[in-house]
């Protein structure tokens, strides 16, 4: 069921509910909460957008645990779902209930061996895609989201010779189906055609071979010890009509396949949208813990690239991290992950800052462009505290919780106890 958006001015909405004129922008959007002036901020990425104050209406935000990160996360998509926008969260500790109750839905859990897969290769109905995107768009698309999976995988970026391989075996299979899945291109990689090696000059044995570590990586997925969750066409039973879609990944919190199973789940979101699913009134993508998958750096290539592809769809992406340095993890400077966080950040211009230890002040004011005060207050800023920083502009905001909503953000009890 969709929600019509309001119909009526921002005077007399406020009155209903704080979509109210910030400080500072002159564009509405859900309160968040008072500044040091004292004054209500408010906040909406695609308002923002709309109105040119940003460039791309994604967000991060940084934080040491316990922060108020996710507590922030949860209210702010509460606050725009009364304006009929959607939500589609990655959750990896499972802490997304509450909300999803609250919106009359139940969490989607995917755990190994369980019953619900999804295709992280699914492509949109060709009906919904727009004209330039064609077949080999979507291979294209497939054959990232696998060198960035295989290359998480075996902790290094693959070789010319492997990417070939993963390409060859997408298109291949592509060929002979509408919707290809894990296992195909995993079977047309150990067992590549004869056109496929012809393609390259090679022959078949070479080209398996070329292919075959990558290969063994992916069948992690669909015969290993994460089965039964990526490795089929997508099962019936996640409603994606629904005002919020919460994919529950708490099962492998502990994994060390987190980031793997993190990434499959965006990829097939990503591919969701692409297909023209979202309410024309936005959608939110929310990947939580988000450290997990971007501290690869083919993931994060991968992730910078979808991204990039998500403005055409109505889509505000949030990530959700903990350092500023989990965006170029052992990069260093110059480096290419170091490029790839700086690329990311500029396709982020909402980044929202919560309490850093003193030693992650240096990269932050780097990467963030921090002022001296404001990374000196960054250690300093107490638990609901954040510096805003939109297109440029500062803001320390003091998040407000209403009573009402306390129940949706207690992490500190059970539900905590639960992943840790
Ligand atoms: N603005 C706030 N005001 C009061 N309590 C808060 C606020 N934000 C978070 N909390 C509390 O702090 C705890 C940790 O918050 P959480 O959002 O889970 O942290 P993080 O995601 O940064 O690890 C939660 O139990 C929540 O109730
Ligand atoms: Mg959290």
């Amino acid at each position: 069921m969709t929600r019509p958006a309001h119909q009526v001015t921002t005077r007399h909405l406020g009155a209903l509910y704080p979509f109210v004129a910030g400080a500072g922008f002159g564009v509405p959007g859900v309160l968040v909460g008072v500044d040091v002036s004292g004054s209500t901020f408010a906040h909406d990425p695609f308002e923002l957008y709309r109105a040119g104050v940003v460039t791309n209406p994604n967000m991060v935000v940084f934080g040491q645990i316990g922060r108020g990160k996710s507590a922030l996360v949860k209210t702010y998509l509460w606050r725009h779902a009364v304006f009929g926008r959607r939500a589609w969260v990655v959750d990896p500790k499972g802490e997304y209930g509450p909300l999803a109750r609250c919106w009359g839905v139940e969490p989607v859990h995917l755990r190994p061996g369980g019953t619900l897969r999804l295709n992280p290769l699914d492509a949109p109905p060709a009906s919904a895609r727009p004209a330039a995107d064609d077949d080999d768009d979507a291979d294209r698309r497939r054959a990232e989201l696998l060198v960035a999976l295989a290359g998480a995988g075996l902790g290094r970026p693959l070789l010319p010779s492997e990417r070939v391989a993963v390409e060859l075996a997408v298109s291949t299979v592509g060929r002979r189906q509408p919707n290809p899945t894990l296992p195909d291109v995993v079977a047309a990689m150990l067992a590549p055609t004869a056109a496929a090696a012809a393609a390259v000059r090679t022959d078949v044995p070479g080209l398996a071979a070329d292919g075959r570590q990558a290969a063994l990586e992916l069948r992690r997925l669909v015969a290993g010890d994460l089965r039964g969750m990526f490795d089929g066409p997508t099962s019936p039973g996640v409603d994606l009509a629904a005002p919020l879609v919460v994919l529950d990944l708490s099962s492998l919190y502990r994994s060390p396949a987190l980031g793997v199973v993190m990434t499959c789940a965006t990829a097939w979101l990503h591919a969701q949208l692409a297909g023209g699913t979202p309410a024309p009134g936005g959608v939110l993508v929310v990947v939580d813990e988000a450290w997990a998958i971007l501290s690869n750096l083919a993931v994060a290539r991968w992730l910078q690239a979808s991204w990039k592809l998500a403005r055409a769809w109505g889509v505000a992406n949030v990530a959700v991290l903990h350092r500023v340095s989990d965006l170029t993890a052992s990069g260093a400077e110059g480096s290419e992950h170091q490029q790839l966080a700086r690329g990311l950040l500029a396709d982020s211009e909402t980044r929202v800052v919560y309490g850093q230890a003193p030693g992650e002040v240096s990269a932050a004011r780097q990467l963030l462009g921090l002022s001296a005060t404001e990374a000196e207050l960054v250690p300093q800023l107490g638990r609901g505290v954040a510096l805003w920083k939109v297109a440029g502009r500062s803001f320390v905001v003091r998040h407000l919780l209403s009573a009402a909503e306390a129940h949706l953000v207690g992490t500190d009890g059970r539900m905590a106890a639960a992943v840790r």
